[in-house]
């Protein structure tokens, strides 16, 4: 299906704190889920969504992500001379993927401040914004539904996901009502990281976005929120608040999301993913099987 979404733009600014020292040099966008970095899932979403142009807006320290979706030339070489066709063709997916391009946020003012900064580059189109901490998993199309939602109601789209009640405080979390569409829900309210326990639901909005050009002047009004940023999640609820403009629908997402965002749900990923890989599933499967068995209760 047609539609007229053709830009994806992906913060890629943040400093990956939490996983020092690993991400002392390395961007934490690079960090390998399995044996490809966490952002080359992400770049493959939006491309599967009929996406090719894609804007990293990134921070000091990005040179490992602007290497790995440029060529490599030297290494392809070596390849090409040792005739290691399957090697090659692994070197070169990252850089055929897509059209990349960059900006730099320069401050890091948050989330909002970083979707603001893709403004030249996207101009008056309707674009994706995709997270680098989520993988959505190739066989449950999110972001083409999204696309969908946004092409047939003219709204802004946020994916929706149900979390633990406990889990609510790291996320931003919506009140919604009910459409006709199963999964499709209109949101009303929005809260950034709500306290612990003060939660008004278990709906998180997990990091895809379909945002019309009209949240632009609304970022650039949007104070600063949460923790001291500009919060995305703050601007989306002036846009629900925008009826004439389509206002906030929400896709209710109940596919498999991997999310990369700390160390204990890293490693998740990691083995969730190799799982269900032919080359290295079977062995790990059986070895996992074993492994687990030595736990005791
Ligand atoms: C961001 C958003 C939050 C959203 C989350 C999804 O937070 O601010 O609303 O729920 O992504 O991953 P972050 O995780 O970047 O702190």
């Amino acid at each position: 299906m047609r539609h007229p979404v053709t830009k994806a733009v992906i913060p890629a600014a943040g400093l990956g704190t939490r996983f020092l020292p690993a991400t002392k040099a390395l961007p934490k966008e690079m960090l390998p889920v399995v044996d490809k970095p966490a952002i080359q899932y992400v770049v493959e979403e939006a491309v599967r969504a009929g996406i090719r142009d894609v804007l990293f807006v990134t921070g000091r320290n990005k040179n490992a992500l602007e290497n790995h979706f440029d060529r490599a030339t030297e290494l392809e070489m070596i390849l090409r001379r040792k005739g290691d066709e399957a090697k090659l063709l692994r070197v070169a997916e990252s850089t055929d993927l897509a059209n990349v391009h960059y900006v730099r946020q320069g401050d890091p003012k948050g989330l909002g401040h970083a979707v603001l900064r893709s403004k030249a580059h996207v101009g008056g189109d309707s674009f994706a914004v995709l997270l680098g901490d989520d993988i959505i998993d190739s066989r449950d199309p999110l972001l083409e539904r999204m696309l969908e939602v946004h092409d047939q109601r003219d709204t802004c789209v946020v994916a929706l996901m149900e979390v633990d009640t406990d889990q609510a405080h790291l996320y931003g979390i919506a009140t919604v009502d009910a459409t006709e569409e199963e999964d499709v829900v209109r949101v009303r309210g929005l809260v950034e990281k709500p306290e612990p326990g003060t939660a008004p639901s278990n709906l998180a909005i997990v990091g895809r976005y379909v945002l019309k050009p009209e949240i632009y002047p609304v970022l650039e009004q949007t104070a600063p929120g949460r923790g001291g940023e500009i919060q995305l999640t703050d601007a989306l609820l002036t846009m629900a608040d925008h009826h004439a403009q389509g206002g906030l629908h929400g896709v209710v997402f109940r596919g498999r999301r991997y999310d990369t965002g700390d160390r204990l749900d890293y490693i998740k990923a990691n083995v969730q993913l190799a799982v269900e890989r032919e080359d290295l599933g079977p062995g790990l499967r059986a070895w996992l099987k074993e492994f687990v068995g030595t736990f005791g209760d």
